[in-house]
């Protein structure tokens, strides 16, 4: 957990596939009055492409370029909730751009809560692999220790509703952000 000021300008959610960063946000934005960008759709508006199409035409490594251009991007004015793909806070370069970016909650769930709910779609390119659950274990394992040291606070979803969980961020967000993490 990184102990540093933070930046309240911006709320920002990290972590990994399936842990409801999207659906999370987007409830939280409108519970601070805050506008919602999720880096995804705005990458997927920018290039008038799906994620999987991205992924198949440039590549990982350009995506993953242009998902740190896309949180600068809306990071730069203040009063967002932002959801960033699984895959930002996992970038240790990324760490001083997200700490500059806002205060930032990292959502947690198992690999099996993960699974379950990214086994209905498609959209996802590195989880369409022959054995996607060994995929999410290896990638939780590699991930984990870089969304804990990237964040300020984390909520585990595994046993909340959508809006148990939003009510829960919406509330630490107020706090923290008014001064009180
Ligand atoms: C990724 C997560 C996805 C998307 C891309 C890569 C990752 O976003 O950015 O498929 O590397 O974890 P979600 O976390 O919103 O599914």
């Amino acid at each position: 957990m990184n102990n540093a000021q933070p930046a309240n300008r911006n709320l920002i959610l990290i972590g990994f596939m399936g842990t409801g960063k999207t659906a999370i946000g987007y409830r939280v934005a409108r519970s601070l009055g805050f506008r919602f960008v999720d880096l995804d759709h705005m990458i997927e508006d920018e290039q008038g492409m799906k994620i999987p199409e991205i992924f198949e035409r440039s590549g990982e490594s350009a995506f993953r370029d242009m998902e740190r251009a896309a949180l600068a991007k809306a990071a730069a004015e203040a009063g967002a909730v932002i959801s960033t793909g699984g895959g930002l806070a996992a970038q240790q370069e990324n760490l001083p751009l997200l700490q500059d970016s806002g205060y930032v909650i990292w959502l947690r769930a198992s690999a099996e809560t993960i699974f379950e709910r990214t086994s209905r779609n498609a959209n996802r390119p590195l989880l369409q692999t022959a054995d996607p659950m060994q995929t999410i274990r290896t990638l939780l394992a590699q991930r984990e220790d870089l969304y804990r040291r990237a964040c300020q606070f984390d909520i585990s979803t595994d046993d909340l509703s959508l809006d148990e969980a939003a009510a829960g961020v919406a509330e630490t967000a107020r706090y923290a952000m008014s001064g009180g993490l």
